[in-house]
């Protein structure tokens, strides 16, 4: 008898900036995803709140936990007959690995053996590691291909390298059908005012400085976050086990271009950018050859004018998603990594 095929896919990170991306588009295909999501400051289940509530919530299931806790995870498998994991979660923002690495290596390496070790014990038909292009370092010219060698040059990025090496000794050693993705920097509705491009629109939209590393002219390569999800679902179906995809659609953008559109966009005025302090050890350049994926057949769909565009009006018209965040945890990490740079004193609102 032929073996039935184990439909259910298990989303982990799903609450977070692209794993909601990603759920959303599952469900709409009648796919069914559960979600194991730890809830760290920047899972929010606002970001599922319209799955939950619309016609496609019979195909999510949530659980609040985490990756490293092996028993939840056994739990999950055991009872909703994963076939397939796509591992979203990771602490995800290089300027916290900087400030304190810990919870990088628990989240990014080790939850990742919890998760193979599971995958290894009950079989799959597809482990799709989200790993990130900031692994291969900064490139001066030309891209980065996926056979280059990797050279991560901060704790967040040495983090992904290990998770991902050690998905990949998975395949190699007992087989177990992994697939690794490698995008480059990706935005859209929903991603935490942390990164750089929720962050300046928002402040801008209170008329606070934005703070510009250094001199500004570091590129990064820009992915509109239903491009990424569109990729993460073509390679969990086509990609071939054991194999690295590089993700991107090619628009490298230095960060004062983006920033003088976001403004632009806004209608606000170029004085509010401050070139702060840089960040230790930034990485000048990220940029991608993404020739392998582009070969089996995906394409990026948005232009980067436009998702810029339609993302910045995104916050401005959804105040009611991001400042209930930027008056909370947010705020402490505001003044501890802006306080000096910015000159805001500890402890007050830092509103100039
Ligand atoms: P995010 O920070 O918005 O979301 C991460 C999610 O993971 C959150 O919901 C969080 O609660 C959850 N999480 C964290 N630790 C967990 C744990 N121990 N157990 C269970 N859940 C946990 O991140 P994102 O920007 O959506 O990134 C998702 C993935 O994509 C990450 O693996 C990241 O490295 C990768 N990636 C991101 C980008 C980007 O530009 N944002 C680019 C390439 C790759
Ligand atoms: P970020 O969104 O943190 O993503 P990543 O570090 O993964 O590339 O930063 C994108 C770029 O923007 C990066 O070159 C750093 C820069 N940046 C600033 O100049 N100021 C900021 O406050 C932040 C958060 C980022």
């Amino acid at each position: 008898m032929a073996k039935r095929r184990k439909k259910t896919i298990l989303v982990t990170g799903g609450a977070g900036f692209i794993g909601s991306h990603f759920v959303r588009m599952l469900v709409r295909e009648g796919k069914r995803a559960v979600v194991l999501d730890k809830l760290t400051y920047a899972g929010n289940p606002e970001n599922l709140a319209d799955v939950r509530r619309g016609r496609f919530s019979r195909l999510m299931s949530f659980y609040q936990g985490d990756i490293c806790n092996a028993e939840i995870v056994e739990h999950i498998f055991r009872k909703e007959c994963i076939g397939a994991v796509v591992n979203f979660a990771a602490e995800s923002h290089v300027d916290r690995s900087l400030l304190s690495a810990a919870p990088f290596i628990d989240t990014d390496v080790r939850g990742v053996y919890v998760l193979m070790e599971a995958a290894r014990r009950h079989g799959l038909e597809r482990f799709v590691q989200i790993s990130t292009d900031e692994v291969y370092g900064s490139i001066a010219e030309g891209s980065f291909k996926e056979t280059d060698v990797l050279n991560p040059r901060n704790p967040y990025s040495a983090s992904k390298a290990g998770g991902e090496r050690l998905a990949y000794s998975y395949w190699a050693s007992y087989g177990v059908p992994v697939v690794i993705t490698r995008a480059c920097n990706t935005y859209g509705p929903n991603q935490y005012p942390e990164k750089v491009l929720p962050l300046f629109t928002t402040n801008a939209i209170d008329g606070e400085p934005l703070p510009l590393y250094g001199d500004g002219g570091q590129v990064r390569d820009w992915l509109h976050v239903s491009d990424h999800c569109r990729a993460i679902l073509f390679l969990m179906e086509d990609g071939e086990a054991g194999e690295v995809y590089n993700v991107s659609a090619g628009y490298e953008r230095t960060n004062l271009e983006l920033t003088r559109l976001i403004l632009a966009e806004l209608g606000k005025p170029e004085s509010l950018i401050r070139h702060v302090e840089d960040r230790p050890g930034h990485d000048r350049r990220y940029s991608l050859d993404s020739s392998r994926i582009r070969a089996l057949g995906w394409r990026p769909k948005v232009s980067w004018q436009t998702g810029i565009r339609r993302t910045v009006r995104w916050y401005a018209r959804n105040e009611s998603w991001w400042r209930p965040i930027k008056s909370g945890e947010f705020r402490e990490y505001y003044l501890r990594q802006y306080g000096g740079r910015l000159g805001l004193a500890q402890g007050r609102g830092g509103k100039r």
